[in-house]
């Protein structure tokens, strides 16, 4: 595995490399969620490329930048074991440079939900994306659903750049309780983590309801409220869009997305189904 630490090292390496290539951008601190992403990389592709950068324009002033959890040596073993082809882990200064040009989120999609809770916070991510992709120039890009916000903006900023990566959609990983995994969790005490269970019941229970042929989202999350209010410190929100994310009052089956954004003590968990 070669590890380039600049864009003169990941360019030339990336020359090297011949046929398809699947790219997984990260943060770091990888746990089986950014693993099942690498595994389904390396699977359909000839290559695979991962970046590990914890991007500072994605996080708003008074966010975890500073503490978000570093883990550069026990990253690259397991991105070795995974058999990556090429680890990109560059410095702040290889990415960016003063007074640059910017990319927004869209106006409604990128200023609702986690956009509103965090105003900013996806121009930060589509403009580091499209530097990744175009220094990596991958065949498939792969991104979890965990963040489905993320995933739909991405999707529709490759789409409307009519940039030459296919964005792949890839399921959530949860531990057995059903806690989504996610790099944040270490953050939580064994009973903040308890609570936080919250969260995928809150989904799990808004599944059978629909199951059972309930489709008012009002009444939906009306339950989902309940249960997660009684273990929460703060309940941000809890929605159900469409896959488009605009705002729904019906389920429609295969194109609905329920979300729920919580505080558990410090620390600030998502968690989504798609129906
Ligand atoms: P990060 O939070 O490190 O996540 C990297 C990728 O792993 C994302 O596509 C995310 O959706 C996926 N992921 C995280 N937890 C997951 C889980 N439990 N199951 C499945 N996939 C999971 O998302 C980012 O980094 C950044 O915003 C990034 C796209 C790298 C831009 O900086």
């Amino acid at each position: 595995m070669i590890v380039a630490r600049n864009n003169e090292r990941l360019k030339n390496s990336r020359a090297k490399l011949t046929g398809s290539i699947g790219f997984v951008p990260t943060m770091g601190a990888l746990h089986e969620g950014h693993l099942s992403l690498i595994r389904r990389a390396r699977e359909e592709n000839d290559h695979v490329i991962v970046s590990i950068f914890v991007n500072p324009t994605q996080f708003l002033p008074g966010e975890d930048l500073e503490k978000y959890p570093r883990k550069e040596e026990a990253d690259r073993k397991i991105c070795e074991l995974a058999g990556v082809d090429l680890l990109y882990m560059p410095t702040t200064d290889q990415l960016y440079h003063e007074d640059e040009l910017l990319i927004s989120a869209p106006k409604i999609r990128g200023y609702i939900l986690e956009g509103a809770k965090r105003p900013g916070h996806f121009d930060g991510v589509l403009q580091v994306v499209m530097k990744l992709l175009n220094l990596t120039r991958p065949t498939r890009a792969y991104f979890g659903k965990k963040d489905a916000q993320q995933l739909v903006l991405i999707s529709r900023m490759v789409r409307d750049y009519f940039m030459q990566t296919e964005i792949v959609s890839c399921e959530i990983v949860r531990d057995p309780d059903g806690l989504a995994l996610s790099s944040r969790n270490i953050y939580l005490s064994p009973e903040e983590r308890q609570r936080a269970l919250a969260l995928s019941r809150s989904l799990k229970r808004a599944a059978k309801m629909i199951q059972s042929g309930e489709r008012d989202t009002r009444r939906i999350t009306a339950v989902m409220r309940g249960i997660l209010e009684a273990e929460v410190d703060g309940l941000e929100y809890v929605a159900i869009v469409d896959r488009d994310f605009h705002p729904i009052e019906r389920i429609v089956e295969g194109e609905s997305i329920i979300l729920v954004a919580a505080r558990v003590g410090l620390t600030r968990l998502i968690d989504n189904l798609w129906v």
